[in-house]
């Protein structure tokens, strides 16, 4: 009886928005959901997208018809060059397919779908610890087990490799492991090159499947190829992998579910059947799930990426994000040293990405929230684009002060 369905909690990223904007104080800081905000605290609509949204609206050829269950292939076609890379040999090869997806979440759940259906290795799913705290829900929804590996050092505040190594060396062959593919939310902490090149050579030997989840694009190191390095490294590497994919952040389309799976299987003859079979039963379970996806998050996205003074125009507006949030994480940085809040706090400046995981305990979290009226995630996870000139030292001596007692 519907009487014995137990109540859930409220999501905590949603219900965390949900507080800050009940609090009445003026002095309220929201540094909780991982979206840009400019230097007045406002959601910020990138220029490009305003020039995109204007071109779609004055072209007459525009209708409301359904878009094909793949989704649009202008769009699809783009975004797969910009995350496999336009000369990744899984395209050259015919060995890659994509579907549009509703945003990174979307394309999370398709591919944890389409595993949970058709994988023949484990059925255990490893994410790092932590990681988006959606991941392991999605995972769990769909009948696959979710175990995590280490990942964040606590005194170092940066990457624990080798309690990561250990973890896969340990886990069954053929296990599935969900990689950061940049910017890891919510730690702000990537593995280096070489130490990607150790992780490509422990996952092949011990046969586990990659599953990227790229949800910062450009907003790791600045650079749309660079921060897909992981990704074209893996597929040079031969692996067989999935990636989902977000154009959430870096086009600030958050509400329009702009995104994008992709699938790639290993170099073999018969790669192009195989992958068009893959591409088939993707799209069983797509028409079964959404039926076909939106429309115009992805139509943005795709007059930006197919004209390449938009597309230049569009890598400007990301420096503009991500240069302010560099900007916001040595002010903080420094803010906390001039007050010499105990503790060391270059992890500030190291970490990378929308987030930095500050180290602050939960208990310490809950006092900045009560005191202070500064929303972050209990994990002590910040979103640096919520920080400006105007707070940023309100919030430092906010830090200060819970340290220090
Ligand atoms: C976040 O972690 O803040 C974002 O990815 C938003 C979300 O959907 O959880």
């Amino acid at each position: 009886p519907a009487n014995l369905v137990p109540q859930a909690p409220e999501d905590p990223l949603f219900g965390l928005a949900r507080e800050y904007r009940a609090d009445e104080s003026p002095y309220k800081v929201d540094l909780g959901i991982g979206a840009y905000r400019d230097e007045n605290a406002k959601p910020w609509v990138l220029p490009v997208v305003h020039k995109a949204d204007e071109i779609l609206r004055n072209n007459p050829e525009l209708n409301h018809e359904y878009g094909p269950i793949a989704g649009i292939a202008s769009f699809t076609t783009k975004a797969a060059d910009l995350i496999l890379g336009s000369d990744s040999p899984a395209l050259k090869e015919s060995r890659a397919t994509s579907l549009q997806t509703i945003s990174g979440t979307g394309a999370v759940h398709l591919g944890a779908l389409f595993l949970a259906k058709f994988y023949q290795g484990g059925r255990t799913v490893y994410v790092s610890n932590p990681t988006w705290g959606n991941h392991h829900q999605i995972f769990k929804n769909v009948g696959l087990t979710v175990d995590t590996y280490p990942y964040f050092h606590k005194e170092t505040k940066g990457l624990d490799f080798e309690g990561m190594k250990e973890a896969f060396q340990n886990a069954p062959d053929h296990s599935i492991f969900v990689l950061h593919a940049c910017a890891h939310n919510p730690t702000g902490v990537d593995p280096t090159q070489d130490q990607w090149t150790e992780i490509a050579a422990i996952m092949r030997e011990k046969n586990h499947f990659p599953f990227f989840d790229c949800a910062y694009q450009g907003f790791a190191s600045g650079n749309l190829a660079r921060d897909a390095w992981a990704v074209h490294y893996f597929i040079e590497q031969g692996f067989e992998l999935v990636v989902a994919q977000s154009f959430a952040k870096n086009f600030g389309l958050y509400g329009e579910r702009a995104g994008c799976f992709h699938a790639v299987t290993s170099p073999a003859e018969d790669a192009p059947q195989t992958i068009a079979r893959i591409g088939s039963q993707l799209a069983i379970l797509q028409r079964s799930e959404i039926s076909n996806p939106p429309l115009y998050g992805a139509r943005i996205v795709s007059t930006v990426l197919n004209d390449p003074e938009l597309f230049s125009e569009w890598e400007e507006n990301l420096r503009t994000m991500s240069g302010r949030i560099i900007t916001m994480r040595s002010a903080l940085r420094s803010k906390l040293e001039e007050l010499e809040t105990p503790g060391t706090w270059n992890h500030i400046t190291d970490q990378i990405g929308m987030f930095s995981f500050t180290g602050l305990s939960e208990a310490q979290v809950m006092k900045i929230r009560e005191e202070a009226h500064v929303y972050m995630t209990k994990n002590g996870r910040i979103s640096m684009a919520g920080l400006n000139d105007s707070n940023v030292e309100y919030f430092a001596k906010a830090v200060d002060k819970v340290v220090r007692e």
